[in-house]
């Protein structure tokens, strides 16, 4: 399989998002871009109305990103100015497991040292992390249920 062939398998699996409000049609936030994750991502962010979405945003047109902790506004707007419709990042704290986590810390790991890795080697150490997107048109995203 190809890099976007997986991409493209991974958006036609159900998305959420996770809002605190109710909504009909998600646009992006501050930083330019509309969040989505994995069920376990979205509720973790907000667990109040999690919504099921679908995605027609071309998948070739998603830049991976490196998860630094959650300041995307600059990286949005460079992905943009590239021409690109989206930012995929293997997400380093929404679904994380919390045990395994406290484990890691118990055992001298530090969340520097953690940070410091690269998403091959986080993703060794907590391989339940998963893929969150960052979608820039609100054309692209649609709201199926909850
Ligand atoms: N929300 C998720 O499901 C989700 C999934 C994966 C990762 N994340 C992480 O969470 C962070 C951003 O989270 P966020 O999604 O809360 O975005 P955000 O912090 O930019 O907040 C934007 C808020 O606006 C709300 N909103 C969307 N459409 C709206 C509309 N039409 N009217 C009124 N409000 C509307 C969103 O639900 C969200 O609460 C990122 O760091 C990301 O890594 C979130």
């Amino acid at each position: 399989m190809t890099k976007s062939e997986v991409l493209l398998s991974l958006l036609e699996d159900r998305l959420y998002h996770g809002s605190k409000v109710e909504l009909d049609q998600l646009q992006p936030g501050n930083d330019g871009g509309i969040h989505l994750g994995s069920k376990a991502q979205a509720s973790m962010r907000n667990s109040k109305h999690v919504y099921a979405v679908e995605v027609s945003a071309d998948v070739d047109r998603f830049k991976r990103e490196r998860d630094t902790g959650g300041d995307w506004k600059g990286k949005i707007q460079k992905a943009k100015k590239a021409g690109y419709e989206g930012i995929v990042y293997l997400n380093r704290y929404e679904g994380i497991d919390k045990d395994r986590y406290f484990k890691l810390l118990a055992d001298g790991w530090t969340g520097e040292k953690l940070d410091a890795l690269s998403d091959k080697g986080f993703k060794k150490l907590l391989p339940g992390m998963e893929d969150s997107y960052i979608v820039f048109n609100p054309k692209d995203v649609r709201i199926v249920g909850d």
